[in-house]
């Protein structure tokens, strides 16, 4: 027992969790006073811990794994069984340079191009409605753009149902219930689909360019020199296209903000890249998406006058990281300046997971989604005009993944001249 830390009584916090969603972490830091905090929640006895210093110590891989640190469920919805998320040691750094491999600059620049080029097909098409789901535009937008630069071939007739797809995949990782099986169904589909796809690079019936996510995630040999299994590469390919089509969060949420703030939009007409990536970095530590992270001790250790017993499941809380009042000054004010002070540490900002991506599990795919959210905010600055109508733009907290509810409607979409 940790008599040093406080306890959460209640007999098991799931329930309490899926309904303050976001909250649940920092609700329980401030009425206990206290960092980190033990409770019981999906069954077991957990810490919860919050702060710069707590995500230090998450990332430190000789503390802790992440070996039985993903429920099934949302192995089985969000990441895949036996995908990278799961994985410890050499095994995870050596897939994981495969995946940074496929993340360089000139790839992120290639992939910001092709979004470009996808919202401007797109645009094309909403001149004969009247109105647009900006959200749902976003993943068809992005699925078409994530197919093509990974080399997975897509057919025009498919893309709803294969954006769907990624989407629901998403959608399951807070859900119970019908979003949960949705997500399930989704993701045997689109295994089934991708792995066949696999099948076809290796058997040279399809053409794929050496490089491409497709190609590498095919031919790819592990740290003992062994290909993966096609269910396993096609679980990793997914573990691309998937995450660029769940981009389309952030870029309705940059569209929220440029409706929010008008003097952001207008700063963002008149000035430079330095104020749009502000603007990007501060989208992505203001609004909600990545709630917390979880893993297990590796070996016994105490840190902050609590005993971290091995196989313990430890819960990071990203979201309150991100709006920690001792590390962002007005953590609830919408501030893209803030970044000009901000001195890049791991630790302090981390939407996509913390600490240093080739080492540990940080997003691999930060690189790419800055230039994708980037892209689409040029494209919604300087490209077109829109008007935004009256709708429910409420982002609810207690949904796990959210957004804004009506999914950013607009109308009137002119391309600017
Ligand atoms: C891991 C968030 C986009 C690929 C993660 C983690 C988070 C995250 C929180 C877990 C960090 C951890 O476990 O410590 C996001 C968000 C995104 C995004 C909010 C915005 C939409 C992307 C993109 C890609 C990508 C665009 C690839 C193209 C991955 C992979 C991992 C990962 C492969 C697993 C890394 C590992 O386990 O070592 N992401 N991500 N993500 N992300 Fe992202």
């Amino acid at each position: 027992e940790n008599h040093a830390i406080p306890h959460d009584r209640s007999l098991d916090n799931s329930i309490a969790l899926m309904r303050e969603g976001y909250h649940f972490m920092q609700n329980r830091v401030n009425k206990y006073h206290s960092t980190i905090f033990a409770a019981r929640l999906l069954g077991e006895k957990v810490i919860c811990m919050t702060g710069k210093e707590a995500a230090e110590i998450f990332y430190d891989t000789n503390r802790f794994k992440r070996k039985g640190a993903t429920p099934k469920r949302i192995q089985k919805t969000l990441f895949g069984e036996n995908a990278i998320q799961l994985m410890d040691g050499l095994a995870h750094t050596h897939r994981k340079k495969l995946f940074m491999s496929l993340m360089t600059p000139k790839h992120q620049a290639e992939l910001a191009a092709l979004t470009k080029t996808h919202w401007e097909m797109a645009r094309k098409n909403w001149e004969e409605s009247k109105q647009v789901i900006l959200f749902d535009e976003a993943k068809l937008v992005l699925c078409r753009t994530a197919c093509k630069w990974a080399g997975v071939p897509l057919k025009e007739t498919e893309v709803k149902e294969r954006a769907e797809d990624f989407n629901a995949m998403i959608d399951a990782f807070g859900a119970v219930g019908p979003r949960h099986w949705k997500g399930r169904r989704a993701r045997t589909r689109a295994e089934h689909w991708i792995q066949s796809m696999i099948e076809d690079v290796r058997a040279n019936k399809i053409e794929v360019q050496k490089g491409t996510a497709m190609y590498e995630m095919a031919f790819y040999k592990d740290e003992i020199g062994q290909p993966l299994s096609s269910l396993i590469a096609a679980i990793e390919l997914i573990n691309v296209l998937r995450p660029i089509v769940a981009i389309s969060t952030f870029i309705t949420f940059a569209a929220l903000a440029l409706h929010n703030y008008p003097i952001c939009k207008e700063k963002l007409f008149e000035s430079d890249d330095a104020y749009l990536d502000m603007f990007v970095q501060e989208v992505r530590r203001f609004y909600p998406f990545a709630p917390i992270l979880g893993a297990r001790v590796k070996n016994n250790f105490i840190w902050n006058n609590c005993n971290f017993e091995e196989g313990t499941l430890v819960l990071l809380d990203v979201y309150g990281i991100n709006h920690d009042p001792t590390l962002w000054d007005k953590p609830n004010d919408f501030h893209p300046e803030r970044f000009k002070q901000w001195k890049g540490n791991l630790f302090d900002f981390i939407p996509q997971g913390g600490g240093a991506p080739e080492t540990g599990h940080r997003c691999p795919g930060e690189g790419i989604t800055i230039e994708v959210i980037k892209a689409s905010v040029q494209f919604l600055v300087h490209h077109i005009t829109y008007q935004v109508p009256t709708q429910n733009l409420h982002i609810p907290m207690n949904r796990m993944p959210t957004f804004p509810e009506s999914g950013f409607i607009i109308e009137n979409v002119k391309e600017k001249t």
